[in-house]
């Protein structure tokens, strides 16, 4: 895979088309719910965050009004800037890297719940395993690290087989293929999977078209007549709804990872 040079441009565009796609999509409000009822019952205590690919800070945002600590580490500009000033313009405590995530330092620091939501996409296949562990590593006994990915079945890994090369496809890590790496690497005690709905929905064929050229990493170039076509017969065939909406299925695949007290 090419990797985009990260330039302010990029950084803006990638704001604008994950702003319409984080608005889009059921996936926000369900995981919010999940988390409170879920997750920070069970954390060691509501210490430490760490969000690690925190893009415009779904998470960062809402999740720092319930912990004494967050940390963001977050390679884009754009979005490291808003949301370490939002955070810190509520009065709350936001330690943050603008850069990858591999290169950070840390520290001494005792970490209650890493998330790592969507972010693996954009990490190469043989450093997936070290980024994650990584985190887990800083993790307190009893503390929680959450890894969400697109799940094996869902619309949006459709869209990848249709205009990905096979190889890229299959280089695209989904929740369960990750899943299963971790548990052949034998090093988690606790693994679990859990498979959650969601859907994007927007407004125009021009805006679906914009979401797949996002969901793709804007690794095919729609440049000729015969990829534009093609991209515009897609949305058509496979995503128009009969309410005039545009609906992409995104169910997703939690990964979670408990560290044994
Ligand atoms: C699809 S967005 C997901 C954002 C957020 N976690 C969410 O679920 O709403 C992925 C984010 O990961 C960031 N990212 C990609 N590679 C990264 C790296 N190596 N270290 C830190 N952030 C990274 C991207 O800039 C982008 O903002």
């Amino acid at each position: 895979m090419v990797k985009e040079q990260l330039t302010t441009e990029r950084n803006e565009l990638y704001k604008e088309q994950f702003d319409m796609l984080s608005i889009g999509t059921t996936e926000y409000p369900y995981m919010a719910k999940f988390f409170e009822n879920e997750i920070f019952p069970h954390l060691p205590a509501q210490g430490h965050f760490l969000d690690v690919g925190c893009g415009r800070g779904n998470y960062a945002r809402p999740f720092s009004e319930y912990f004494t600590q967050t940390t963001v580490v977050e390679v884009n500009e754009v979005y490291f800037n808003e949301v370490t000033a939002w955070i810190s313009a509520q009065g709350r405590n936001i330690n943050g890297y603008n850069r990858d995530w591999l290169e950070v330092t840390l520290g001494d620091v005792q970490l209650d719940l890493v998330l790592m939501s969507h972010v693996l996409y954009y990490i190469d296949a043989d450093k997936r395993s070290r980024f994650i562990r990584k985190a887990y590593d800083l993790l307190k006994p009893g503390g929680y690290q959450v890894i969400v990915l697109n799940s094996e079945g869902c619309g949006i890994r459709k869209v990848y087989k249709e205009f990905y090369p096979q190889d890229e496809y299959e280089a695209m890590p989904s929740g369960e293929a990750m899943a299963a790496l971790l548990r052949d690497e034998g090093r988690y005690p606790h693994i679990e999977e859990r498979i959650f709905p969601a859907e994007i929905t927007v407004e125009s064929h021009h805006a679906m078209e914009m979401l797949i050229d996002f969901l793709l990493l804007r690794q095919v170039p729609f440049e000729t007549e015969a990829q534009i076509a093609h991209r515009s017969q897609y949305v058509k065939n496979n995503l128009l709804c009969d309410d005039g909406q545009y609906i992409m299925d995104s169910e997703g695949t939690m990964i979670i990872l408990r560290k044994p007290s």
